[in-house]
């Protein structure tokens, strides 16, 4: 966005010399930002995936998990999603850990997933859950491959805690446009150089494999703590267990959420599967995910929350109503439903139910703004309601 009083000055040199008060620049930014988002479509069609460094991965749908890229594609502040896609006898991916707890949705064939010296297997509709700080690297069937579709917000960047760490490349990586591989004296693979001029930087950057030396200690002390055995003495001593009780509680919960152990629910919004909730023991915590299959022709309750939603189609075709507005989807496209959106799903096959996939921000539950207010009923919950009178 354009930014009148964009000068060679720093910022906190061009607030002092600025004539308009803060507060009078945010009325007017946000009012753009607003007409912005506005002009933004509401259903995307993905991104394909391309080579990486990691192996083949989209880049993220509605921006880059970095604050800047808000209102990139759609109108999506917080939520964004990529996905990797591993086609049948495909080169081994790389592995990479972050401080967050990734959610990995498996949406096309079956695989495996390799978690700090552990390999889980999961299956279609699975979802992986990553613990914080754990070294991550997945795979598909070689016969089948997989497809994973990766559900992310952007508040873990605004708390300042989005370092990750590239560990392993892939197989066959690929150096992307501006980056060429970096290699020591003995001609060893160590990591990629950023050539200058790209993004504008005016030296080459070195990205290096492996942990960075002075952020190793927290990642260790963060997977490796013993039980907590002490009286908690006051209010600091439960921060202190808090930590222990983190470590313990990651190194005993599932990896993996199945698809076929939650149960479908019949709610006022329609039929439901939840995979992550606080009722739902795991390590995921930076979104509330869930399914929902819509019979052929049916549509589902009308709702509205506070907190943005992005929804992935996993099968089928119809339409969104958002705020009187028609929005086409079919498989594969991804739906925006912005914040404080009255919103309601319709299957537009009457052979076929369709099958949708839905992630919001868990933040907006921990400042107190989770609640949903119910503006019409799902026609099948009704009716499903009525035979079991
Ligand atoms: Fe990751
Ligand atoms: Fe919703």
């Amino acid at each position: 966005m354009a930014n009148e009083f964009a000068t060679e000055l720093a910022p906190w040199q061009q607030a002092l010399e600025s004539p308009y008060s803060d507060q009078l620049k945010r009325f007017v930014y946000q009012n753009q930002e607003e007409a912005l988002a506005a002009s933004l479509p509401h259903v995307l069609i993905p991104i394909p995936a391309k080579g990486t460094v990691m192996g083949h991965s989209s880049p993220h749908q509605t921006g880059d998990l970095r604050c800047c890229d808000i209102l990139f594609r759609g109108p999506m502040y917080d939520l964004t999603s990529h996905q990797s896609s591993i086609p049948p006898k495909a080169p081994v991916r790389g592995a990479h850990r972050h401080i967050s707890a990734p959610t990995l949705f498996c949406i096309s064939g079956k695989g495996w997933e390799f978690n700090d010296g552990t390999t889980y297997t999961f299956e279609l509709y699975d979802l992986l859950v990553v613990p914080p700080y754990t070294v991550h690297q997945h795979g598909g069937d070689r016969d089948i491959g997989c497809q994973i579709h990766v559900p992310q917000t952007r508040m873990i960047d605004a708390l300042g805690v989005l370092h990750r760490e590239q560990i392993k490349f892939g197989e066959k990586p690929t150096f992307p446009q501006g980056t060429e591989p970096l290699k020591d004296d003995a001609g060893k693979l160590i990591g990629y150089k950023i050539k200058k001029g790209v993004l504008g930087i005016t030296e080459d950057l070195d990205v290096y494999l492996g942990p960075t030396p002075n952020i190793e200690a927290v990642f260790n002390s963060r997977r490796h703590q013993p039980p907590w055995q002490e009286e908690v003495e006051n209010t600091y001593d439960r921060y202190l267990k808090l930590l222990h009780d983190e470590v313990e509680f990651c190194n005993e919960t599932t990896h993996v959420i199945r698809y076929e152990e939650q149960p479908w629910e019949w709610t006022r919004q329609g039929r439901l599967k939840w995979l992550v909730h606080p009722g739902i023991a795991c390590s995921a915590r930076r979104v509330w995910i869930y399914m929902q299959e819509i019979s052929p022709g049916g549509r589902s309750g009308k709702h509205r929350h506070v907190a943005e939603e992005q929804v992935f189609v996993i099968n089928g075709r119809g339409y969104d109503i958002h705020d009187g507005e028609r929005w086409n989807w079919q498989k594969g496209d991804i739906i925006s439903v912005p914040a404080m959106t009255e919103h309601q799903h319709f299957n537009a096959d009457t052979e076929s139910p369709a099958l949708i996939f839905g992630a919001l921000p868990s933040m907006c539950t921990d400042l107190g703004l989770g609640g949903i207010e119910q503006i019409e009923d799902a026609p099948d919950y009704l009716e499903n309601m009525e035979k079991g009178r």
